[in-house]
């Protein structure tokens, strides 16, 4: 019943005829699942082109997000997200300011937009050790003392966010994470109101989802342990993201998913559902959506650094020496980008 629901709201979103959900809406999301190439860069790129005054900030150490802003990312030496970070971990170094950098300065497809960057830094790999050796520090101290040092630490990012944000005269942030949860990307679980979750129809991404969720809710992970008992900042779920989707090319299915895709969508439906209370209303079928898989759109997108909403069906391109083009279904992965942003903020 509650899978229909979710089918065809998505046939609505296709067509551009979807009611809104209502969803609280939140300041700060962490784009997350702790699995790789399953859409968290890809999607945290898109969707900052459908908003208006936004901080997206890279924790990844791998620097896709940052690559796609600005594609010498790799060669410039810039004030980055670690520096932001290593003070409150490392004592003597003084605090970063106006750390955020204007997207549309680099990628000149957002040059109509009001939405800024902090790029990642591939020292991020430290990041890890150090944070657990300050953490570790605070150890000896008094209780009031251990609080107040690990509240610090542990919203280090946060503080960070919320400096650049009203720096800049902005009100909507998008992290995107790495796949594992350490050192910025355990920061950036602290930072988030709430988490958004692309899975892509596959079962090692069901894995890291049940991981994911065993991590946010069980007292005993490394992101709960940490935090002081009056301090349960724990940010809620408002959407997961079936990423990769397919649908049926049976005459007369107009609107059944392909079986792969069927499966995952009743895997995640039925998974969400047993954690209501992680969700950032209880109706599991309000935070489920799926997303077509991008196929060339995809393809063209990434190595243009050029936002899906951009690309226009019929454009080609040659890619490793293959002639890659925009396919038709482009128009309707625009359209469930675009519901998805405005469920967001
Ligand atoms: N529906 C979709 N959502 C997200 N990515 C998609 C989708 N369909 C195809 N892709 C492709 O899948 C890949 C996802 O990679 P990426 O976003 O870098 O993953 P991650 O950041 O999770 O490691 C990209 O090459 C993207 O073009
Ligand atoms: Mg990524």
């Amino acid at each position: 019943m509650s899978i229909n629901t979710i089918i065809n709201r998505q046939y609505a979103i296709a067509n551009n005829q979807a009611d809104p959900i209502d969803l609280p809406k939140q300041r700060i999301y962490a784009m997350c699942n702790l699995r790789g190439g399953i859409g968290k860069t890809t999607l945290s790129f898109n969707l900052s082109y459908l908003v208006e005054n936004l901080l997206s900030v890279d924790t990844c150490p791998q620097g896709n997000l940052s690559f796609f802003y600005d594609n010498n990312y790799y060669a410039a030496q810039q004030t980055n997200v670690k520096d932001m970070l290593l003070p409150y971990l490392v004592p003597g170094l003084g605090k970063a300011t106006r750390v955020a950098s204007y997207i549309g300065a680099t990628n000149q497809f957002f040059s109509n937009k009001n939405n800024y960057f902090i790029p990642s830094s591939e020292e991020l790999y430290l990041l890890p050790s150090q944070l657990i050796t300050a953490i570790n520090q605070t150890a000896g101290l008094q209780q009031a003392q251990k609080e107040q040092a690990l509240r610090s630490i542990l919203y280090s990012l946060k503080t960070e966010i919320e400096r650049e944000l009203s720096e800049n005269a902005l009100d909507k942030c998008i992290i995107d994470t790495s796949p594992f949860f350490a050192g910025a990307t355990q920061l950036a679980w602290y930072a988030a109101d709430a988490l958004v979750i692309p899975v892509r129809t596959d079962q090692q991404s069901i894995k890291s989802l049940e991981l994911l969720i065993n991590t946010l809710s069980s007292p005993q992970s490394e992101f709960r342990k940490y935090l002081p008992e009056n301090d349960m900042n724990v940010p809620k779920i408002q959407m997961v993201v079936l990423t990769h989707c397919g649908w049926s090319t049976v005459a007369g299915a107009r609107n059944e998913p392909n079986q792969q895709t069927k499966v995952y969508l009743k895997k995640v439906y039925d998974i969400l559902s047993k954690h209501r209370t992680l969700l950032s209303t209880n109706a599991p079928e309000n935070h489920l959506f799926m997303l077509d898989d991008f196929l060339g759109s995809g393809r063209i997108s990434s190595i243009e650094s050029k936002p899906m909403e951009l690309l226009q069906e019929g454009e080609t391109k040659v890619i490793d020496r293959v002639r890659v083009s925009v396919n038709k279904s482009v128009d309707k992965c625009k359209n469930q980008l675009k519901f998805i942003a405005q469920q967001l903020w």
